[in-house]
């Protein structure tokens, strides 16, 4: 049975693209899906670039003000691709409105946030889902395969780094339409919420929670003209944070991340170390998941030591996850398809009654860690993170 669900897509951006692209696509490529996204409305602040972009992607209409999209009776679903800031009282006058609400990573500015938006959606009870788009990398969501399949067996470490290197030249502007991320009243920090909450949710699906942490941070160019305002300010963001963490499974692990990193464009890493195996995953060639096999699992059987080495996994087959709904094997997808992949777990969520993840009560244990993250950088101290039990 079809069932059209109208969406309306807030914000124009990179995401409201990417997430454009998903909408249209999802059923082409996901048939067995009931649910069948229509592109409804587009709201932006400039009515003449939302009206062009309407245009380009195929939206019935467009909207100014989200209020005013959150009063449409004709709307199910809002999908929040705008900046941090907008995030906590878009989500819950969304939710109080009886929306499914799709939002944007990070959930929030901060847990306080995340708290009120969890608590908001839950009390609705209407779907919801936080954008942790590289759980959908194929690559990635084989490391989560072996490992529940006991590949890696006991964990010892989980390394992660993810670096940039876009804001090194000290005359970038702070503030505005891409820029808002330098400023840290709009994005709520730097490439803590920005980066690492992609790393951490990853290591967080794949490794468990993750209980205390001691971090450092840098600012590296203090000031920086804003481009709304033309006047040069304070930079206050983290250009780059370093921290240290414990697993609740005893594990230990290493999290980097910086936009200097000079030639490191979206170099989003994680190597993870095993009793018996280990894995690793470089999302600038991510169609290959590295598995070095120790032990066959259930088993005491070691591998030959003639045969043991690190194993690249073109991730393309029908076997590998997602890979049934793409192309044939050795065809490898991109960026643009992890939405997709997440789009229809979400829809499929809904309709089979068990809700796909990451939802917000998820989402909220990594603004946990993000904040013990920065609470740490400024104190100098091992942080516990209050991160619960969850369903990752
Ligand atoms: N999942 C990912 O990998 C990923 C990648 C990039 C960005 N993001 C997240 O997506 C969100 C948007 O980032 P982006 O890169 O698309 O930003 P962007 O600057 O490219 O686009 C932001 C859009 O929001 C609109 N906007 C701003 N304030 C608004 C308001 N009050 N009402 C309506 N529209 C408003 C802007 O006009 C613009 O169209 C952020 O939360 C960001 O962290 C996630």
């Amino acid at each position: 049975m079809s069932k059209p669900l109208n969406v309306a897509v807030i914000g124009y951006g990179f995401m409201g693209k990417a997430h454009a692209n998903a909408y249209k696509k999802v059923n082409n490529f996901y048939p067995e899906l009931e649910y069948r996204p229509n592109l409804s409305c587009l709201c932006a602040r400039d009515a003449d670039k939302a009206k062009s972009f309407a245009d380009t992607w195929g939206f019935d209409s467009i909207e100014t003000d989200w209020r005013k999209v959150i009063e449409r009776d004709d709307i199910d679903v809002i999908d929040i691709c705008s900046p941090n800031n907008t995030h906590h009282d878009l989500a819950i006058a969304a939710a109080e409105a009886g929306k499914w609400v799709l939002c944007e990573k990070p959930l929030s500015m901060d847990t306080a946030e995340a708290e009120r938006m969890t608590a908001a959606l839950e009390k609705s009870g209407q779907p919801n889902m936080v954008w942790f788009n590289y759980r959908r990398v194929p690559s990635i969501a084989l490391a989560r395969q072996l490992v529940e399949e006991g590949r890696t067996g006991k964990p010892f470490h989980y390394r992660a780094t993810y670096l940039q290197d876009w804001t090194i030249a000290e005359d970038v502007p702070q503030g505005g339409q891409t820029l808002w991320r330098l400023d840290a009243a709009v994005a709520g920090s730097g490439v803590t919420g920005d980066l690492l909450a992609h790393s951490i949710d990853t290591a967080m699906w794949l490794n468990g929670p993750i209980v205390r942490v001691v971090a450092d941070t840098e600012t590296f160019v203090k000031q920086r003209v804003h481009q709304e305002t033309g006047k040069s300010q304070a930079v206050s963001i983290d250009d780059a944070c370093m921290f240290l963490a414990r697993f609740a499974n005893g594990s230990m692990g290493t999290f980097e991340s910086t936009r200097y990193a000079r030639g490191r464009k979206n170099y989003n890493t994680f190597e993870l170390n095993g009793a018996d195996g280990s894995l690793h995953f470089d999302l600038e060639d991510p169609q290959y998941l590295d598995f070095y096999e120790h032990k066959k699992p259930g088993s005491d059987q070691k591998v030959e030591d003639h045969l043991t080495g690190w194993r690249r996994i073109h991730t393309t087959n029908f076997e590998h996850p997602y890979m049934d709904h793409w192309w044939v094997p050795g065809c490898t997808i991109g960026y643009e398809h992890t939405f997709v992949n997440a789009l229809a777990d979400f829809l499929a969520g809904v309709e089979s009654g068990k809700p796909a993840q990451p939802d917000f009560r998820s989402a909220l244990q990594t603004q946990k860690v993000c904040d013990a993250v920065l609470a740490s950088a400024r104190s100098g101290q091992w942080t516990e993170t209050g991160v619960e039990s969850f369903e990752a």
